[in-house]
């Protein structure tokens, strides 16, 4: 960061939040201590329930103009009169550090991106950190999202994994869970995932963030009947979580970065 700063270049996050989602609010403070612990400057915009869609499009429109920011993390779930889509596709690729801009989406499919997702990346990094190799692996993906099912079977498809995605629908769910050599589970349901689900000296990574019967924080996996079978499993808090943020700002880096380029 010296370095960087030396060049003049000063990496700036927005982060942008609607309403009063306490989840969202823990990421949101997560997000700007993270800034501060690495000397991102962090501007939170933090904006009633009721703002409109085209108050939220016209705050994303400043944003993308303003010199002195280079990343816009708009907090999602976003209230149910907002069109996300419309939101995302607002914000300019290159700010775009959540890489949810269909520009950014499509150039994960090819191979050939500049930012990649914060929750797949962060898993990549745990699973690339714990030196598990990949190439013709059976990955199994829970959930398929916009923001990690998806792009995470992209990303361990690009590792040479073979790569299976389930969803709610999906026909024998733990038959095809314990096929996977390694289980990632983003499926937004505490404690869904236990020993059944999982083959012998699997790894298990669990993107969840839930809470259980008593309020307590947990994941999508039952980490005490998952930890009879697995080799490797991530815990929730401390686990993925982490993760995320740590790749939210290598990318606000980059893209301060490429765009000082210009
Ligand atoms: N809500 C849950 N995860 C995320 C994320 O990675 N980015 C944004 N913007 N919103 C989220």
């Amino acid at each position: 960061m010296e370095e960087l700063k030396a060049k003049g270049i000063n990496p700036g996050l927005a982060v942008v939040i609607v309403g009063d989602d306490p989840a969202s609010r823990v990421y949101v403070n997560n997000k700007k201590k993270a800034c501060e612990y690495c000397g991102i400057l962090s501007e939170e915009y933090a904006l009633p329930g009721e703002t409109t869609e085209a108050e939220l499009l016209a705050l994303v429109e400043e944003l993308n103009t303003k010199e002195t920011i280079h990343g816009i993390l708009v907090q999602l779930p976003l209230p149910k009169h907002i069109n996300e889509e419309t939101i995302i596709n607002a914000i300019r690729p290159e700010k775009d550090v959540d890489a949810f801009h269909p520009t950014n989406v499509g150039k994960i499919m090819i191979g050939n991106f500049d930012f990649l997702p914060c929750t797949p990346a962060g898993v990549m990094e745990l699973l690339d950190e714990a030196n598990i190799d990949l190439c013709g692996k059976h990955c199994v993906v829970i959930g398929r999202s916009n923001i990690v099912g998806k792009p995470q079977a992209m990303l361990l498809l690009h590792k040479n994994a073979t790569v299976t995605i389930c969803h709610s629908k999906t026909k024998n769910l733990k038959e095809v869970a314990r096929t996977a050599d390694i289980l990632v589970v983003a499926v937004g349901r505490a404690k869904m995932v236990d020993e059944e689900y999982i083959k012998d000296g699997a790894v298990v990574i669990d993107v969840g963030m839930d809470r259980d019967e008593n309020g307590k924080l947990c994941g999508d996996v039952d980490f005490d009947s998952a930890c009879k079978k697995a080799s490797y499993i991530t815990p929730v808090p401390g686990g993925v979580g982490p993760m995320t943020i740590a790749t939210l700002m290598k990318n606000a880096v980059t893209a301060a970065i490429r765009q000082s380029e210009k």
